[in-house]
């Protein structure tokens, strides 16, 4: 079973995604880690201001990005190297939205992200999952949170590594990633018809993840 959880920065999906995943021994797939390993090449590899769609679409065939299945979570590479600990900051996110903007890099993105849910049962999460990459999935959520609630939660987030950041930096920052992420012409973030919506706004991951494993085990009764 392929369960899908699309939604806005900070509305809490990486830690919902990873925990329901946990609860259900499905395989995690964290696709916006794809997008931003996209953004780490670009930027060591002196493309992350390129615009012409042409010479991206050149370059990717030289960028060698996978995703292997290890310890029940798909871990991204770059060429041999694991890149988490080089992806989850601002300047990568930033470089990774912008080019997630490109044709030629959601096509190269596509196929790695459908091959990992022929693998077996997987919890994906992106912006685009239940809409264009997993439309036949089982399940699929919409998890989204008021604008300031996803702005407090950001702040909190990243205050500790960066004390000399206000909450009013990064709710413009996350104002201009959403209304990149929502306003392209491709794949733009929004909830698939069949998608289940929730508002994380006034209520916490343990009420979410009930709320979800509920959802995909009637699923899993059904079929
Ligand atoms: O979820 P995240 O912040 O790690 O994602 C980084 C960027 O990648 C985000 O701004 C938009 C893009 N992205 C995308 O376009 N489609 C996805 N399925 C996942 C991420």
């Amino acid at each position: 079973m392929v369960v899908t959880i699309d939604g806005p920065s900070g509305a809490g999906k990486s830690t919902v995604s990873r925990r329901l995943a946990a609860e259900l021994g499905f395989a995690y797939l964290d696709t916006g880690a794809l997008y931003r390993a996209v953004g780490l090449a670009a930027s060591v590899q002196g493309m992350a201001r390129e615009t012409s769609e042409a010479v991206i679409a050149a370059w990717l065939t030289r960028v060698d990005i996978t995703a292997k299945p290890e310890r029940g979570r798909f871990v991204v590479y770059l060429e041999d190297r694991d890149v988490e600990a080089f992806i989850r900051n601002e300047e990568i996110g930033g470089i990774a939205s912008r080019l997630s903007a490109m044709a030629p890099v959601r096509g190269f993105l596509l196929s790695l992200q459908r091959r990992a849910g022929q693998a077996g049962d997987l919890v994906a999460e992106g912006r685009d999952m239940g809409t264009v990459v997993f439309p036949q999935a089982q399940v699929k959520f919409f998890l989204t949170a008021q604008d300031a609630e996803r702005a407090r939660r950001r702040y909190e987030e990243l205050k500790p590594g960066r004390p000399e950041l206000t909450l009013a930096q990064v709710a413009g920052d996350l104002a201009a990633r959403d209304g990149r992420d929502q306003g392209r012409s491709l794949a733009p973030l929004t909830p698939a018809r069949d998608a289940v919506v929730i508002d994380s706004s006034k209520i916490g991951v343990e009420e979410v993840l009930a709320l979800m494993l509920a959802r995909v085990r009637e699923a899993g009764e059904a079929t």
